[in-house]
């Protein structure tokens, strides 16, 4: 007996060692599955996220295929990549919209009508790979799985519903209303601020708060809603001809999971569902990698000042800028004392040529971030930038530009990880006060460093949450149970207003039927008074 239990413990504990080591060593999984990536959008910071998953795919052992329409930054020498790049002509008109938002600052309505307006480049620059001919030997080919990034481009579906086979989405932000009613996530107006709120940590949104926000959100359904209706236009076309195909709305009930690049630490706490798988810092190393040796040199030889990185992100090219303000950029970060590393584009011609600043046309920015001699980054508040930055507990300045950002560097003030200044009106003064307030001041790096503890802080890393959930939708082919019912609900039954106008409409129909059988009941009993009024009447007339 006492023989047996040590056998079974000794197992026990062989079987839980070789589960761990299958966990950290990345072993090859049992089955290796032929998986898909389609990624189109334009935006080289979206693909670093995407291809972050399927890199840790291939280091799985998968046999990775993916298709996008621009050569991947991060990558791996098991992945097949078949590169589709946009015709000269929309890459140009694609180059010109993002340029034109460097220049003046949008409002709310502005802002949404330029997606609308802006759909047409966004739009065309990724139906053009869908309706490239080399899609053809991908739907020749047996995949178990398609992992698709989300940019509002729900016409892609046409790829899993060609393969017939489980799709997952990739987003690079939080879970908001456009993916929510893809998987099924409630909208929670009255305590999950929009992405265009701003956000405070644990704060109760006060009545208008609430009001501005349930307006936010609604409205924000309501253009998703009208936008569903081009896209799924888009959808009908790609899929001309194929009678067998799965319709629109059908895929639009086949997405088995979403992963989001974000982390329940940042706020706001919102409640999920377990179609929202969370990886934020997926494109975050475990482990630095060796920068290249003039940066290594630069940083390592930064010593007592430290350094500072200056980037606006892979959308804004350097010359966006107007010229003013990058002369005010470099005559405060020319005087700086600190080492500045700075992503400028033309290397031929540099706002100047201090001694404290190397131009890099492309930086390791996470590598950069996470050298001990940075110490502050100095932002246009992009996502990835941003998260880059806390992992790494580096204090920030941000000017941000437009979309996200704007409710991002909002974010680094009120969280207290750095300030923020208006690129588009930058004066010199309060931008140098801003850099050596954050330079000086400890508070900020205390408060970037405490939530970096925070962030970090999880039961499985996001790479192994990675290959758990896309194993588990393998091995469950597509995992439809998972699938929560208000996918397949309208808005009105999920939000129970169909209940709440029955009630109403009940309640009436009694109020109307007691008025009647009142009505009635007065009748009767006048009726029956005044058979006996007469009498009585007549009675106390006499008396
Ligand atoms: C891996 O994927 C490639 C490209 O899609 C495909 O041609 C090949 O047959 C796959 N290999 C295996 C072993 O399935
Ligand atoms: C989506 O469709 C595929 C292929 O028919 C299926 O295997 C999968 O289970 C579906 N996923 C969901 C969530 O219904």
């Amino acid at each position: 007996m006492k023989c047996c239990c040590a056998a079974n413990a000794s197992q026990l504990i062989a079987i839980a060692t070789i589960a761990f080591m299958a966990i950290s060593t990345g072993v090859q999984p049992a089955h290796s599955a032929n998986i898909l990536g389609v990624f189109l959008s334009p935006s080289p910071s979206h693909l670093i996220v995407h291809m972050s998953i399927m890199k840790t795919l291939a280091e799985r052992g998968h046999n990775v295929t993916v298709v996008t329409g621009q050569k991947p930054k991060v990558n791996h020498e098991k992945i097949h990549n078949i590169i589709i790049k946009p015709a000269e002509a929309l890459q140009r008109e694609m180059n010109e919209e993002l340029a034109g938002l460097g220049a003046k600052k949008q409002s709310m309505l502005e802002m949404l009508t330029r997606v609308i307006t802006a759909d047409t480049v966004m739009f065309t620059i990724q139906l053009d790979v869908l309706k490239n001919e080399r899609l053809q030997e991908i739907y020749e080919t047996n995949y178990d799985l398609v992992i698709m990034g989300y940019f509002m481009n729900n016409f892609q579906w046409i790829v899993p519903a060609k393969l017939n086979c489980p799709m997952i989405l990739s987003w690079t932000g939080q879970p908001m209303e456009m993916i929510n009613e893809l998987v099924g996530v409630p909208h929670e107006a009255s305590y999950v601020p929009n992405v265009f709120m701003p956000y405070k940590k644990g704060e109760v949104m006060n009545f208008s708060s609430r009001l501005f926000n349930l307006f936010g959100s609604t409205a924000f359904r309501l253009f998703t809603s009208i936008l569903d209706i081009s896209l799924a236009a888009r959808y009908k076309e790609l899929a001309a001809g194929d009678t067998n195909i799965r319709t629109y709305s059908q895929m639009k009930e086949n997405v088995s999971l979403i992963f989001c690049n974000s982390h329940f630490s940042e706020g706001p706490i919102r409640p999920l569902v377990p179609g929202i798988v969370e990886i934020g810092g997926i494109q975050i190393k475990d482990k630095p990698d060796p920068l290249p040796k003039n940066l290594a040199d630069f940083l390592n030889a930064s010593k007592p000042n430290g350094a500072v990185l200056f980037s606006l992100g892979s959308n804004m090219k350097g010359s966006n800028v107007q010229p003013a303000t990058v002369q005010i950029i470099y005559k405060v970060l020319s005087s700086l004392k600190q080492n500045v590393i700075w992503k400028w584009e033309d290397l031929s011609n540099t706002p100047g040529n201090a001694s404290n600043i190397l131009y890099q046309k492309w930086l390791p920015q996470d590598d950069i971030l996470a050298h001990p001699n940075i110490k502050l980054f100095i932002t246009h508040a992009g996502k990835g930038g941003m998260v880059e930055s806390i992992y790494n507990g580096v204090p920030m300045v941000a000017m941000p530009v437009f979309a996200e950002q704007p409710a991002n560097a909002e974010k680094i003030f009120s969280s207290g990880y750095g300030l923020q200044v208006d690129i588009l009106n930058l004066k010199e003064e309060p931008f140098r006060e801003a850099i050596t307030e954050v330079l000086n001041n400890p508070v900020y790096r205390n408060n970037v460093r405490s939530f970096s503890k925070l962030y970090r802080d999880r039961p499985l890393s996001a790479r192994e949450n990675v290959l758990y959930w896309v194993e588990y939708v393998l091995r469950h082919r597509g995992a439809a149970h998972m699938q929560s019912p208000l996918v397949r609900m309208n808005f009105l039954q999920s939000s129970s207003l169909d209940i709440f106008l029955t009630i109403i409409v009940a309640l009436y129909a009694i109020w109307k039927l007691l008025k009647w059988a009142l009505k009635g009941l007065r009748k009767l009993i006048c009726l029956t008074i005044g058979k006996l009024k007469p009498k009585q009447s007549k009675k106390s007339k006499k008396e």
